[in-house]
């Protein structure tokens, strides 16, 4: 049987820099625990802009449609502000997860015993964070109809549409159903039922999906008031479930809860290809952080645990993702840092590639 594909898409500015250690990560598992992968290599974002005119070929698109999962390092950076709207970094990561259908986006918080005194927030309130942000990815206000600026009454207007039919709404609800399940059954759904009908709606067909989990705590939540309790206590939370934006938002906030950007990881799931794997995009919440590209400063944590969360959701392979963060882990309990993870008086931080040795020595002694 051949093995395994995987599509890397670096991308820009430190997308490159932290795939480089997945990359070391890949060999190792391929080198020491016999899992071999068929790793291919494109490119996206500004990337694929400059050598394409596009931020995604059609070209890759169709490879991402055929492997059995994508790792993405980011995308965007100022030299691409001024581009036109089409044709901007960030569509091409758009593309990806619409084209591949990628409804599910998993973005777990985990707050390691050794980043909780780091925490912007009190050492109490972060120690032993565990929860999982389920956002809907492929609809809501990053795709709705009718969009664009216009000019109406010689006066500019920007226009956008927050959209969800049933279906979606369902689809994502139970994926957080079913991750719940297998935690601490306990889902959260944030909306903002008080001033949207699409957030009535999502409420409804929450509420609707719940009748087949009769074994799961269910919760509502004004999506203001989350963000709030996110920060006042975390730790009520087990899975949160929610749409596409209020996701994209509550997932940056619940990033300093871990320490930092640089540490949450994420996958985006769809529907059960012909091999039973899910279609799958896995990538750092992060972006492509232009203020410290090309230094060295990159903490790549962000990027590795988004493999190991390929290795548990695509290759059902749970006791080696389960090495990989214990190694990560361990790491961080023997004080290895990056800029990220300290203060100005904290002493010398490692560089990215220093933090991709240690990981790689501790994958070692693991064995
Ligand atoms: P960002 O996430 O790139 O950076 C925010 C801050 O966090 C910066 O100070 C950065 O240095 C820091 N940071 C982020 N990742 C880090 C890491 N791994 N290690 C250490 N520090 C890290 O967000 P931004 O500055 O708002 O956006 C920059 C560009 O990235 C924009 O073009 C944006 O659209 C894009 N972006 C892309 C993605 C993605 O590709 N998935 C996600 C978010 C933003
Ligand atoms: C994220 C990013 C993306 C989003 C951008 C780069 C399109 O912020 O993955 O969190 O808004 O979804
Ligand atoms: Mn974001």
């Amino acid at each position: 049987m051949s093995n395994p594909s995987l599509l890397i898409l670096a991308g820009d500015g430190i997308g490159p820099e932290v795939m480089e250690e997945v990359k070391r990560v890949i060999g190792w598992f391929g080198e020491k625990r016999d899992l071999k992968f068929d790793v291919s290599e494109d490119l996206v974002g500004g990337a694929a802009y400059d050598k394409h005119g596009v931020p995604l070929h059609d070209d890759t698109m169709a490879k991402a449609q055929e492997v059995d999962a994508v790792l993405l390092g980011a995308v965007g950076g100022p030299k691409y502000d001024d581009l036109d709207f089409s044709v901007k970094p960030e569509r091409g990561l758009l593309r990806l997860r619409k084209e591949m259908d990628l409804f599910a986006n998993l973005r777990p918080a985990q707050c390691f015993d050794a980043l909780a005194d780091f925490s912007s927030l009190k050492k109490d309130i972060v120690a032993g964070l565990d929860i999982m942000i389920v956002r809907e990815l492929t609809s809501g206000v990053y795709f709705g109809e009718p969009r664009g600026i216009h000019i109406e009454d010689n006066m500019r207007v920007g226009i956008n549409t927050q959209r969800y039919t049933e279906a979606e709404i369902e689809r994502a609800a139970r994926a957080a159903f079913d991750l719940a399940m297998k935690r601490n059954k306990k889902v959260c759904s944030m909306e903002k039922a008080n001033v949207m009908e699409s957030g009535i709606l999502w409420r409804d067909v929450v509420t609707e999906v719940h009748a087949d989990y009769p074994d799961v705590a269910l919760s509502h939540m004004y999506a203001d008031n989350g963000a709030m309790q996110l920060v006042r206590a975390p730790k009520q939370f087990d899975v949160i479930l929610t749409d596409n934006l209020f996701g994209d938002i509550l997932s940056d906030c619940a990033a300093m809860l871990t320490g930092s950007l640089g540490m949450l990881p994420s996958a985006s799931l769809g529907l059960p290809m012909a091999n039973g794997r899910p279609k799958a995009m896995y990538e750092p919440v992060h972006g492509s952080a232009p203020d410290i590209t090309g230094q060295g400063k990159a903490n790549p944590i962000a990027c590795i645990l988004s493999f190991a969360m390929a290795l548990r959701y695509s290759f059902d392979q749970g006791a080696e993702a389960t090495r990989l963060e214990k190694a990560i882990e361990k790491v961080l309990a023997d004080g290895a840092r990056t800029a990220d993870l300290m203060g100005p008086e904290d002493g010398t931080p490692i560089s990215t590639t220093e933090m991709g040795d240690v990981i790689l020595a501790a994958l070692d002694a693991s064995l």
